[in-house]
């Protein structure tokens, strides 16, 4: 048997399984992360004692249902962290509000996506800044929904336990705030940040794996579509311009863009960010 850090990736192998990643989640590896591609793809190998990677794309083929999670918790790019890119929350939580809140086309809460969340760092941000803007809500705050591909993430967001990495932009005092520190260098959510959350296992190039009933209020898709390939961009784009109501706000992250890209969507500048506020008629 041949050692599984022996086994290298053929071009032909490469390709087959980039394509078949791209057609079911949207990521894309370009030629020059081949390395990365396959060394990520390696642990399954060994795990399902095969010999090559047309053996893994074979499995893929013959029997896609049992590996696909396991696919996406080995290929996807989890980095999150807590109060990452703070300005689109001062934002929409500040200048934009009112004007968020008056177009709202549904009586009770507004209603927020948070698409690609990982292990909920960023939807838990969204839950401690409608706490601390609480007053503007009038007793009623955002119901978040938090969609992901990768499921071992999503159960990491439920713990809602995190390390130093996920606290890297908060000061002391905002720790100490919004956390319990269970071990030296471990902290647990406070409670009342954990509640109106509802995390769910989806897929972006599905709609009806995260469309709700109601239309969102507002989006927010950061650093997740800058892995994607052309058409699934457009496509994710289009999904989200089918559950967004008119008026609802699209927000990305801070490399990614779709000016010019979407007739769905208008720029808006909101003090010292972009976001895309869904046009009324396609
Ligand atoms: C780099 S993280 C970004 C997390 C967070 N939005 C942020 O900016 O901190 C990208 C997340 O998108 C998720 N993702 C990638 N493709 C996806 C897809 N097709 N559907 C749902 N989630 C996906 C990944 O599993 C990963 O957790």
């Amino acid at each position: 048997m041949i050692q599984p850090e022996k086994i290298e990736m053929t071009k032909e192998e490469y390709e087959l399984i980039n394509e078949f990643v791209t057609k079911h989640f949207g990521i894309t590896f370009p030629e020059h992360k081949k390395m990365i591609f396959e060394s990520r793809l390696r642990p399954r190998l060994q795990a399902l004692r095969l010999q090559t990677y047309m053996d893994y794309y074979l499995r893929l083929q013959f029997d896609p249902k049992a590996e696909l999670s396991m696919l996406a918790v080995q290929l996807t790019n989890n980095e999150s962290y807590f109060f990452r890119e703070t300005k689109q929350f001062d934002s929409l939580f500040g200048s934009i509000f009112d004007e968020l809140k008056a177009s709202s086309l549904f009586p009770g809460p507004l209603r927020f996506l948070c698409a690609g969340c990982s292990s909920g760092d960023e939807p838990y941000t969204l839950r401690i800044y409608s706490m601390e803007h609480r007053r503007k809500f009038g007793g009623e705050l955002p119901q978040i929904s938090a969609v992901d591909l990768d499921p071992q993430r999503l159960a990491m967001a439920q713990v809602a336990e995190y390390g130093m990495r996920s606290m890297r932009a908060l000061n002391e005092a905002q720790i100490a705030r919004y956390f319990t520190r269970i071990a030296p260098e471990r902290f647990l959510l406070n409670s009342e940040y954990r509640q109106g959350i509802d995390f769910a296992l989806a897929n972006l190039l599905d709609l009806a794996t995260f469309r709700k009933a109601m239309a969102y209020d507002v989006i927010f898709c950061r650093n997740v579509l800058i892995y994607f390939s052309d058409e699934a961009f457009h496509k994710t784009i289009t999904n989200f311009a089918r559950c967004l109501r008119p008026g609802g706000l699209l927000f990305l992250g801070h490399s990614e863009t779709i000016l010019g890209q979407s007739h769905h969507f208008e720029p808006v500048r909101l003090d010292s960010c972009l976001a895309y506020r869904r046009l009324a008629c396609d």
